[in-house]
C-alpha cells in the first residue's frame, strides 16, 4: 500500500496512514496504571481514581509517566470509558479491589432520567483540559491518543451497574425491551461522537474506540450493536475531522475482525491476543494498519518467551502497517522491567 508521508517524526501517524515502518511504533493499553510505582503515588495524592481522572494536572502527570520511563511512541489520555455514563447522569464509583459500580438502567424511566447529550461537557470539561495540558508537554515525536468506550461496552456497565463476566443483563434487556436497549445505544452513540469530537478539538491526534465486550455479540447482533455504532461514530467524526485517524478495538471479534476496517471506516483495527498474528496479517492487515497483540501475561512472566513472542509478532506484521501493543491492558502485577525488555526487543536492529 502506498501512502503519503505525514508528520515524519510521529511514527504512529505514519503507520496509521498506511506506512510499513522498519520498526513498528509501540504503546501499551493501560500504560498508565498500578504496575508503576509513580502512578500509585500520584493516585494516592489524588485520593481516588475518579479524582485523578477529573484533576487535569494529575491526569496529565500520570499520562506522561510511562512516556518518561519508557519512551512510548504514543501517550493515551488518562481517563475512563465510564465517565460518559456519569456525564449522562448515572452514579459512578469504584470499589477498591473490585472495580466500577454504577446506578443500573433497565427501563424507560431510567432512560428518561438521563441528561441530554448536550449536557455531557459540563462533567467532561476537565478531560479536555487534560488534553490541552498534554499538547504542550509531550515530546514532538509522541502522538496523543484520545478514547471512548464503544456504545455496547458502555451499555453493558450501565445496564448491569458493574462489570459482568458474560454481559448477561445487557443481553437480557436487548431481548426483553429492545426499544429501551436501542434508545440507550443511540444516546451513547451520539454522546460518543460529541465526546471524541471535543477531545480532538482539545488536542487528541488520534482517537480509539474500546469495545471491550464486542466478542459477546454473535452474528447479526455483532453487526447491529458493534459494527454499526462504530461505523456511525467514525462517519460523524470523519465529517468533522477528516484528517484524524480512528483505531477501533472490537475485542474478541474473532472472524468479525475480517473486513471490520473497511465496513466501519476505521484507519486501524486493534487485535486482542485470541487471534494469531500470522492469521491477522493474512486476513486483517490486508485492509490496512493493525495494532497488537502480545498477550499481557508476558508482562508478568517475562523471560525468553517474552522476547520470542515479541519478535514473532513484529515479524508476522512486518509486511504492512503495524503498531505494536498488547492484546489487552497491562495488569497491576506486571513488572516494569518486562515492559522495557519488550520495547528493546521491538527496537533492536534486525528484530
Ligand atoms: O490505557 C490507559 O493507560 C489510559 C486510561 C484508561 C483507563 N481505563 C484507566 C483505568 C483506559 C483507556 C481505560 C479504558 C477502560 N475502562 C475500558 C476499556 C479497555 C479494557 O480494559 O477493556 C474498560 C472496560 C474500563 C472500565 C474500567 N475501569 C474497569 C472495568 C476498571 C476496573 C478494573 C481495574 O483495572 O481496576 C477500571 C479502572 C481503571 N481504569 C484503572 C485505570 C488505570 C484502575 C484504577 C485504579 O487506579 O485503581
Amino acid at each position: 500500500m502506498t501512502a503519503p508521508q505525514t508528520s515524519p517524526e510521529k511514527t504512529i501517524l505514519r503507520a496509521l496512514a498506511g506506512e510499513a515502518l522498519p520498526t513498528p511504533p509501540v504503546w501499551m493499553m493501560r500504560q498508565a496504571g498500578r504496575y508503576l510505582p509513580e502512578y500509585r503515588a500520584t493516585r494516592a495524592q489524588a485520593g481516588d481514581f475518579l479524582k485523578l481522572c477529573y484533576t487535569p494536572e494529575l491526569a496529565a502527570e500520570v499520562t506522561l509517566q510511562p512516556i518518561r520511563r519508557f519512551g512510548f511512541d504514543a501517550a493515551i489520555l488518562f481517563a475512563d470509558i465510564l465517565l460518559v455514563p456519569q456525564a449522562l447522569g448515572a452514579d459512578l464509583w469504584f470499589v477498591t479491589g473490585e472495580g466500577p459500580r454504577l446506578s443500573t438502567l433497565s427501563d424507560r424511566a431510567g432512560l428518561d432520567r438521563l441528561k441530554p447529550v448536550s449536557a455531557i461537557h459540563e462533567t467532561l470539561n476537565p478531560v479536555y483540559e487534560t488534553l490541552r495540558i498534554l499538547t504542550g508537554e509531550l515530546p514532538r515525536e509522541t502522538t496523543l491518543i484520545g478514547f471512548a468506550g464503544g456504545p455496547w461496552t458502555v451499555a453493558t456497565y450501565m445496564i448491569a451497574g458493574r462489570g459482568t463476566p458474560d454481559q448477561g443483563p445487557a443481553h437480557a434487556l436487548m431481548r426483553e425491551n429492545r426499544a429501551v436497549f436501542e434508545a440507550l445505544m443511540a444516546r451513547l452513540t451520539e454522546a460518543t461522537v460529541e465526546y471524541l469530537s471535543a477531545q480532538i478539538m482539545a488536542g487528541a491526534e488520534v482517537v480509539k474506540l474500546f469495545d471491550s465486550w464486542a466478542g459477546s455479540l454473535r452474528g447479526e447482533e455483532f453487526h447491529r450493536y458493534a459494527l454499526e455504532p462504530a461505523r456511525e461514530i467514525i462517519a460523524a467524526l470523519k465529517t468533522r475531522h477528516p484528517d484524524v485517524p480512528v483505531i477501533a478495538f472490537p475485542r474478541q471479534a474473532g472472524e468479525h475482525y475480517i473486513g471490520f476496517a473497511r465496513a466501519t471506516g476505521a484507519d486501524c483495527v486493534a487485535l486482542d491476543n485470541s487471534v494469531s498474528a500470522e492469521w491477522a496479517a493474512a486476513h486483517v492487515q490486508v485492509d490496512g494498519c493493525v495494532q497488537g497483540n502480545l498477550d499481557p501475561r508476558h508482562m508478568v512472566t517475562g523471560g525468553p518467551e517474552l522476547v520470542e513472542e515479541t519478535r514473532r509478532i513484529v515479524r508476522a506484521f512486518s509486511g504492512g502497517p503495524h503498531i505494536f501493543n498488547l492484546g489487552h491492558g497491562i495488569t497491576p502485577e506486571a513488572d516494569p522491567d518486562n515492559v522495557a525488555r519488550m520495547i528493546e526487543a521491538i527496537r533492536e536492529p534486525g528484530a
